[in-house]
């Protein structure tokens, strides 16, 4: 099985890839959150931090774009493969209203006739320039009803896309309900492409539960339940469940990671307010102490309470 870390926005960043690759490195490709292209043809600074090789040595990194614009997307793939990446992937899955008004993410799925459009674009246009690049979609199922996907994953039939992988929700669920296993059964009786699922999987029983299911699928990709248990993916290879100590060293590492990297421990205890969200759920009995996490304004606030989580 090749295990994949999602790309979560604000989440599992460059901090968060390096302290994960440094303490556990069990996943073969860490997808980045992704990059949306705008007209000034510049990746902006924070995506330059994001892609820079020194910031991503030695894991395997994959970027994601998030446009409905041939050129805008060429355009990123060539500053991308001058940083010297091989493999970009395209989100046709962020839900956001915002982004889904612009036809964008999982809007993009609307019009299936423009995403055929842009695809012979792209494809075409790589194939011309002999660039070797390897091109995944990240995808949800439709917006509104299941049955949309069936048209969609006819278009992606028709593309060497290198991998899609399927989030199996619907634009309108975000994250509520549940992942719709028939269709993603149905798409990999269909696809011609390797496919990857991904959706809901946060412990290991729930790994062994899909894989007895799925017995063919050979790529996961963990989001939530990486973030929330970093020793996940080594409890469902292995059986041997993450310790405290290394769950604390875990949150040591990215806490400091994040005030280097910010240069502010205001901006370090908002970004690990927004950790807890997820590992809190690693935690029974401390709600007291995650109450405090989330009212703390000052870092001994927040190393008291955390503490107080630990113990
Ligand atoms: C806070 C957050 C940010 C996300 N950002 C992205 C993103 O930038 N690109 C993307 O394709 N998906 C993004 N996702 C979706 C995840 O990659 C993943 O598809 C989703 O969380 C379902 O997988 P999981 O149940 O394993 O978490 C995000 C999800 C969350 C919760």
């Amino acid at each position: 099985m090749q295990f994949y870390l999602a790309p979560m926005e604000e989440v599992t960043g460059y901090v968060y890839r390096n302290v994960y690759h440094m303490l556990f490195d069990d996943v073969d490709k860490y997808f980045m959150p992704f990059i949306a292209p705008t007209k000034k043809r510049v990746l902006k600074t924070r995506d330059r931090k994001e892609t820079a090789p020194e910031n991503n040595q030695g894991v395997y990194a994959v970027p994601q774009i998030l446009t409905n614009h041939a050129e805008q997307f060429l355009d990123t793939c060539d500053k991308l493969l001058e940083l010297g990446y091989y493999e970009i992937n395209l989100n046709l899955g962020c839900p956001s209203a915002t982004v889904v008004r612009k036809a964008k993410g999982s809007g993009f799925l609307a019009d299936t006739g423009r995403l055929d459009r842009f695809f012979e674009v792209i494809f075409r246009d790589m194939d011309k320039a002999k660039v070797s690049l390897k091109i995944s979609v990240k995808t949800r199922i439709g917006l509104e009803f299941p049955e949309e996907f069936e048209d969609i994953l006819k278009i992606f039939n028709r593309y060497p896309i290198s991998e899609v992988i399927i989030h199996p929700r619907l634009q309108k669920d975000y994250y509520n309900n549940t992942p719709d296993l028939n269709v993603f059964s149905h798409a990999l009786a269909q696809s011609v492409h390797p496919l990857c699922y991904n959706g809901d999987i946060f412990t290991k029983r729930q790994y062994d539960d899909f894989i007895e299911k799925f017995p063919t699928v050979e790529r996961i990709m963990l989001g939530r339940g990486i973030v929330a248990n970093p020793g996940l993916v080594r409890e469902v290879k292995t059986g041997e469940r993450i310790s405290k100590e290394a769950l604390k060293e875990y949150h040591d590492k990215l806490y400091a990671g994040y005030r280097e990297a910010l240069g502010s421990e205001k901006d370090a205890l908002f970004k690990m307010k927004e950790l807890w969200f997820y590992l809190g759920k690693s935690f029974t009995g401390a709600e007291k102490y995650l109450k405090k996490i989330r009212k703390a304004n000052r870092p001994e606030e927040y190393a008291s309470a955390v503490n107080g989580v630990f113990k």
